[in-house]
């Protein structure tokens, strides 16, 4: 089976949607490791409650110089840990750091992250917050190829919701991620069937081109 690696920060519930569906038989692969920055992350409970292996990578482990080689040197580590469990497949689920071109390049093509906002609209953090004081009518979910743009790679897949009048950054945080947990395991499985690939001109689904923004 296709190995999938998933990277985590904080509550997984997007990691939790993945293992469902792996569950389920409905990932086209095998979560095999699932590795976070933050130690207290509640995503790796539910990794080991899936008997899922949890590995911790510390950034306190690398301030060595307060300067970008220590991100050079965390993101040397991660991919030491990474490749050694030899992943077709590399997933950012509300992982929270700024990955070096070097890790970026080393799994172009597969790596894929997802983002809560409708790109290339808000990039970057407080998504929700952002939407809300703009005034957007329409927010959402986008789930992307990653490159060395932050958050800028070849979008995949776009869920919008719309902004209710009585909306707050929770609620508003909530209706997206009903969304997100919908289409990350379906593009994984795309992505694990073999039916979408990074292409030099963009992403493909069974050789067609992807739209390069979805629903907008
Ligand atoms: C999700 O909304 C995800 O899109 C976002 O963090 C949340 C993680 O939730 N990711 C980013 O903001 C990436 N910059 P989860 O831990 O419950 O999946």
């Amino acid at each position: 089976p296709r190995r999938v690696v998933v990277l985590i920060s904080g509550s997984g519930s997007n990691l939790q949607a993945l293992l469902d569906a792996q569950e389920h038989d409905e990932l086209g692969g095998d979560i095999i490791a699932v590795i976070s920055n933050k130690a207290d992350a509640y995503g790796l409970e539910r990794a080991r409650e899936a008997g899922v292996i949890a590995e911790v990578v510390d950034p306190a482990r690398f301030r060595h110089f307060h300067d970008e080689r220590d991100r050079d040197l965390y993101d040397a580590e991660l991919i030491r840990i990474i490749d050694h469990h030899q992943p077709d497949l590399v997933v950012l689920a509300g992982f929270m750091r700024i990955l070096s071109k070097a890790f970026v390049l080393r799994y172009h093509g597969r790596l894929l992250n997802i983002h809560p906002s409708l790109l290339p609209e808000y990039r970057g953090l407080h998504t929700h917050q952002r939407a809300l004081e703009e005034g957007a009518t329409l927010h959402g979910a986008s789930v992307h190829f990653v490159t060395e743009e932050l958050d800028g790679g070849p979008i995949v897949v776009q869920a919008a919701v719309p902004v209710e009048a009585d909306d707050d950054e929770s609620t508003l945080a909530e209706r997206v991620l009903t969304r997100e947990h919908l289409i990350y395991p379906m593009t994984v499985r795309w992505f694990l069937d073999g039916r979408l690939q990074l292409a030099d001109k963009g992403p493909t689904l069974d050789g067609h081109p992807l739209p390069a923004s979805g629903l907008r």
